[in-house]
């Protein structure tokens, strides 16, 4: 891909993965920043780098504020994100998951911006994990077929284009709108609250800052096409709230063992998922924490050091 690029518009700036690709962009000199999702900037205290309130849904106002910047390259983290209300508002989502996208690409193919897409593991039925980037989608849920659609769309562009796929983020943001599995069984156990969890789901937990970095060497480097970016270390989800209960000293009693059929969530999880990340790993020189590594970087910030 040719040309340097100085200014990225990024959707979806107030959320987990959204806060942190501020946070290390701005540190970044040269580069000129335009940050977008719902309602009030949720990152104030970093300066230099322009905020809108932009519904995505609106697209006369996204053509617009698309011409008024002319971004060189779009990093569209937006999405609607709690998989059971995707489930329960297929039209909802419909809108923002996919018809946002399609919006964004086709802006993107017009003004010559190369798009990064953030998507998914829930496109895959997790039948087979932990899996690579050439693997069959087979998305189970409304939320997967969502992700998958808009895949497709951007797939498609004739311009340049990136998809990077995650998987089950954590982290900690100011204002954090939704929770993530590592803060919810902190929190439940903390305020000693019992909690039922799977033993019957497999994911790689990604820590947001690893996958901010994955996603900004893509852009530097300007790599096309799909990459896998997840943490390295492939858990059952039980583990995985252990693994937190022991690190803050916490009582792993309140946790009890349960199955996907038990919870009957509205949407259906895809058992085994995780990544193969070895293509991040060679051709970006991705290395994402441990998930020890990542409670550190965790406790760390919320003790405010
Ligand atoms: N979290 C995970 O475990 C996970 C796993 C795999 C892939 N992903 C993907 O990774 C990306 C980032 O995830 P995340 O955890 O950072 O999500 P997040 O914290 O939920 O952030 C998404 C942001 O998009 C905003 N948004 C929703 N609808 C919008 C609209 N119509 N117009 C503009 N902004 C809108 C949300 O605002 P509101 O909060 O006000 O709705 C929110 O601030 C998403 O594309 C997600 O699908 C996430």
């Amino acid at each position: 891909m040719e040309g340097q690029i100085k200014k990225v518009l990024v959707t979806g700036s107030n959320g987990l993965l959204g806060q942190k690709l501020i946070s290390k962009l701005s540190a970044r000199t040269g580069m000129q920043i335009i940050a977008t999702d719902l309602g009030d900037n949720l990152n104030p205290s970093i300066e230099d780098y322009e905020y809108i309130d932009l519904d995505l849904t609106q697209t006369t106002r996204l053509e617009n504020t698309f011409k008024r910047i002319k971004p060189d390259a779009v990093i569209h983290a937006a999405a609607m994100t709690h998989v059971d209300q995707c489930e329960l508002n297929p039209e909802a989502c419909h809108k923002v998951n996919v018809e946002a996208t399609e919006t964004l690409a086709r802006l993107c193919s017009d003004f010559g911006a190369f798009l990064i897409f953030v998507s998914t593991d829930f496109i895959f039925d997790g039948t087979a994990g932990p899996y690579k980037e050439e693997d069959q989608p087979n998305p189970l849920s409304v939320y997967g077929h969502a992700k998958w659609d808009a895949e497709k769309i951007v797939q498609s562009m004739t311009t340049p284009w990136a998809i990077v796929r995650t998987v089950l983020l954590y982290g900690f943001v100011p204002g954090l709108g939704r929770t993530n599995i590592v803060l919810w069984v902190k929190k439940s156990l903390e305020d000693g609250n019992k909690i039922k969890v799977v033993n019957d789901q497999e994911r790689s937990p990604t820590l947001a800052e690893d996958l901010a970095d994955g996603i900004i060497a893509v852009l530097m480097r300007k790599r096309e096409g799909t990459y896998h970016i997840s943490g390295s270390e492939q858990m059952k989800i039980i583990d995985i709230a252990r693994t937190v209960a022991k690190h803050w000293n916490l009582d792993e009693s309140l946790i009890e063992e349960t199955t996907s059929d038990v919870i009957a969530q509205p949407a259906k999880r895809p058992p085994v998922t995780g990544f193969i990340i070895l293509r991040a790993q060679t051709e970006l020189g991705y290395k994402p924490h441990t998930l020890k590594a990542g409670l550190e970087v965790l406790d760390k910030q919320l003790k405010g050091v």
